[in-house]
């Protein structure tokens, strides 16, 4: 896609996207930002979140940050009226905070396990309730930041799979009780994406990183830009249609190495 062409695609949108002081969420922020959005980063680390903004403001687009636990309604409901007294209405919500660490069934406690559940399944929930009164009403796009985990058993990922599932469902749900609105409610879900928190977590050496790139079809971890393309563009009037999919970018792992995290 042409940069041209890009920066045409969101002027004068608004978005708000949960985990996005780094990684997938904050490459998503700044190609909305080239492509004309005002966003609003948000995360737990204000300090992280400072920065990252500062990256964004520094090449002259529209920015804020809201500090705030995806797992705390009240503090998300506050974070979704601060961006509306900024920008106005909110076009764009990218639902995409989430926590992983590898660990069999017995290796994770209760907590943990509700650690990742609170912060995928519940923030979402959260997130999108909060959202939903600020929301473009005709317009506005919901994506949620999902995994094949969603459908397919991976081991050392009980909580995610558990998690993702239930994202994918609840985000089906919103298409069909919320498009009548006009709203859309679409997922993406990325495959290994290099550079990212999660992947350090899960290929944390390059014995474990090359045994992951053996399971995608493509032969190549997938980039951060990668999955900014596809959020844009599901995010863009050229996405007009699609509501309630599940936009798999994955170099083809689904098909051919899903299950394992090549361990
Ligand atoms: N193995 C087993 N249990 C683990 C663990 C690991 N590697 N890491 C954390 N836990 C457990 C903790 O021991 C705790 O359980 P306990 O109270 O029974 O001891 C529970 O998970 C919650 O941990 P805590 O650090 O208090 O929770 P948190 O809310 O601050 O963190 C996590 C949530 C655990 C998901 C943390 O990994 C996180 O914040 N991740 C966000 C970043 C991230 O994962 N990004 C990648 C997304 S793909």
């Amino acid at each position: 896609m042409s940069s041209t062409f890009r920066a045409s695609l969101l002027q004068g949108k608004v978005a708000f996207l949960t985990g996005s002081s780094s990684g997938i969420c904050l490459r998503i922020a700044e190609r909305f930002a080239e492509a004309g959005a005002a966003v609003m980063l948000h995360g737990r680390n204000q300090d992280k979140l400072d920065a990252a903004c500062a990256g964004i403001l520094s090449t002259g687009r529209t920015a804020s940050n809201v500090a705030a636990d995806v797992r705390d309604y009240a503090a998300m409901a506050a974070a979704m009226q601060k961006t509306r007294d900024l920008f106005g209405p909110i076009d764009i919500l990218v639902c995409g905070a989430a926590g992983n660490f590898p660990a069999p069934l017995m290796g994770m406690s209760a907590n943990g396990f509700k650690a990742v559940v609170d912060i995928d399944l519940l923030g979402t929930y959260n997130t999108a309730r909060a959202a939903y009164e600020h929301l473009r009403k005709p317009g506005a796009s919901i994506i949620s930041i999902s995994a094949n985990h969603a459908s397919i058993p991976y081991p050392m990922q009980a909580h995610v799979c558990a998690a993702k599932a239930g994202v994918e469902r609840l985000t089906q749900v919103m298409a069909l009780e919320w498009g009548p609105e006009g709203i859309r409610a679409n997922l993406i879900n990325p495959g290994p994406i290099d550079g990212t928190e999660g992947m350090a977590r899960l290929a944390p050496t390059p014995e474990a990183r090359e045994a992951v790139v053996k399971t995608v079809p493509l032969r190549r971890m997938g980039t951060k830009d990668d999955i900014a393309d596809l959020a844009l563009f599901l995010s863009s009037d050229a996405a007009s249609y699609i509501n309630g999919a599940v936009m798999v970018c994955d170099g083809g792992q689904i098909h051919l190495g899903a299950r394992t995290l090549g361990m």
